[in-house]
């Protein structure tokens, strides 16, 4: 099922004109979503994927546009290809000014934590809060040493917020990032590099193909599972990162922007198929 809107990009702009900017997992879903926001907002963007494929075709994409982008293909989760992304940035822009770490995933379908195995923690752990330690402890000293600021904008989920049913291992490292990130805003600030979260819910990408799984009944339901009454798509987060990785944001660090139409907000409460005023907590209806 075809979804009208999710080629939606942000508008052209001036906010990053000149900043150097390393997104990883940019080669789909939100991560292509900012790095192409970003380009079209100025910076240079470095598109990091572990599929190349992926990675070429999106900074393709922006240099069809008119824009600057480099194709790194990196695994972040592997400190040498980390290295290798810090040294390459540097070589093609001769600096960094924001990094996005958007890599993350739940992998998989979940289940009782009672049946997880050591084995299943540390492959999240690896996928979602410790390749953001490495990448941001790599890209650290550069941007220090230009000793004029710089944003880091982390992904983190609604579910570092909430609970989530059968991946607490994953709810439990994308909280840690969030606080990782807090804490890092106060030791950085000193440098007046400025660290936030994103934490997105309900959007379309590559990792949530919302087009395959909902159903038309799902469909019609989404006013009263989402308060702004539709899916997400990667322009909206884009939206937010371009206002994190740019001035606008000057005096915002160590906090996160919710990204989800409202459904954080609305905890159990759901819109009725009454119609948009009422309400309901109660979960025979809808
Ligand atoms: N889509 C949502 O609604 C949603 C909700 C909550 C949180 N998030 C978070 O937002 C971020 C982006 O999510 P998405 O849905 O756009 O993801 P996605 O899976 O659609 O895209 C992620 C991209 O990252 C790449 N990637 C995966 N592992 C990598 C690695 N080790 N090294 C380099 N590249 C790698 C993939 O190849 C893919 O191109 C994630 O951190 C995710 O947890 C998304």
């Amino acid at each position: 099922m075809e979804h009208p809107g999710t080629d939606r990009e942000v508008p052209v702009g001036e906010l990053l004109t000149g900043r150097a900017a390393i997104v990883t997992g940019a080669g789909a879903g939100i991560g292509a979503g900012i790095a192409r926001a970003f380009a079209r907002h100025g910076a240079r963007v470095v598109v990091v994927d572990v599929d190349g494929a992926r990675a070429a075709a999106v900074a393709g994409s922006v240099t069809d546009a008119g824009g600057e982008a480099l194709a790194v293909t990196a695994d972040v989760c592997e400190e040498a290809k980390v290295a290798a992304l810090v040294t390459a940035t540097l070589e093609a822009f001769g600096r960094i000014d924001v990094l996005v770490n958007n890599v993350g995933h739940y992998l998989g379908g979940g289940g009782p934590f009672v049946d997880s195995t050591p084995q299943d923690w540390s492959a999240l752990y690896r996928v979602n809060l410790e390749q953001v330690l490495r990448v941001t402890h790599a890209v650290l000293p550069a941007m220090i040493r230009q000793g004029d600021g710089g944003s880091i904008v982390n992904l983190t989920t609604v579910e570092a917020f909430r609970g989530i049913p059968h991946h607490p291992v994953y709810a439990a490292m994308k909280a840690g990032v969030v606080q990782f990130s807090k804490s890092l805003a106060l030791d950085l600030s000193e440098h007046g590099i400025r660290v936030n979260d994103i934490a997105p819910d309900v959007t379309r990408s590559r990792q949530l193909p919302y087009e395959r799984w909902l159903t038309p009944e799902d469909e019609a339901r989404i006013p009263s599972w989402v308060p702004l009454g539709r899916l997400g798509e990667p322009a909206d987060p884009a939206g937010v990162a371009v206002f994190l990785a740019s001035d606008l944001s000057a005096f915002v660090t160590g906090t996160t922007i919710h990204c989800d139409g409202g459904t954080y907000a609305a905890g159990g409460w759901y819109r009725t198929s009454h119609g948009p005023r009422s309400w309901t907590n109660r979960p025979h209806d809808p």
